[in-house]
């Protein structure tokens, strides 16, 4: 079955791009059915221009809970079974968090728990530690916090700045979503604790 992605972003939207790249290449049974922004976003207006349906539900000068109400009222509409977090800046509410329980994923630029919350790979290069990377993990009611779905590290030793080491770690990014998010639309999985358990894929008879 073919799911039904929303895409939540506020940035330039590489991640957006990447999952989109691997629809097309036929790497995840989904379809992007919306692209929302908080903000006047590169990345959505790199959605516009493939012709995927967006909307702005932007803060400024509204409650949170005006904005989120807007914002679930479009993915509602749109029939979303899955919201891909990608370079999304805003915290989103408990309320909201529970409409989609373990159906939200996001992505972050080191492997947590280590380095949560903003610049994530600069915390990463001035604490000096020798290995980083990023995590695909479900979304639950803390930050940067929920079961982890995967990992994938990268070596700091191997980038001569913190420039170099953001675009390392994005490379990887753009990997890690599509694969992980391939894993939970056709793996069966279930939750044990903090623990996202993989267990065969839908169809195996093994
Ligand atoms: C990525 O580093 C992602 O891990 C973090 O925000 C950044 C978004 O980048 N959550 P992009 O907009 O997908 O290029």
């Amino acid at each position: 079955m073919t799911a039904r992605l929303g895409v939540l972003l506020s940035g330039r939207g590489s991640n957006f791009l990447a999952l989109q790249r691997a629809i097309e290449r036929g790497e995840l049974p989904a379809e992007i059915v919306l692209v929302a922004a908080d903000r006047k976003a590169p990345g959505l207006e790199a959605a516009a221009a493939l012709g995927l349906p967006t909307v702005l539900c932007s803060r400024r000068g509204r409650t949170r809970a005006a904005q989120e109400a807007d914002l679930l009222g479009a993915l509602e509409n749109a029939h979303v079974d899955w919201i891909c977090l990608a370079g999304y800046l805003r915290i989103l509410s408990p309320s909201f968090v529970d409409r989609y329980p373990n159906r939200i994923v996001n992505i972050h630029p080191s492997l947590l728990p280590a380095f949560p919350g903003l610049d994530a790979q600069a915390q990463a290069w001035d604490y000096g530690v020798a290995v980083t990377g990023c995590t695909v993990h479900l979304v639950d009611h803390q930050l940067d916090h929920g079961p982890i779905v995967g990992q994938h590290a990268v070596a700091v030793g191997e980038a001569s700045s913190l420039g170099a080491l953001r675009a390392r770690i994005l490379e990887e990014e753009h990997q890690l979503y599509a694969s992980s998010l391939r894993r939970l639309l056709v793996e069966d999985w279930r939750i044990d604790g903090r623990r996202l358990i993989f267990s065969k894929e839908s169809g195996d008879s093994a």
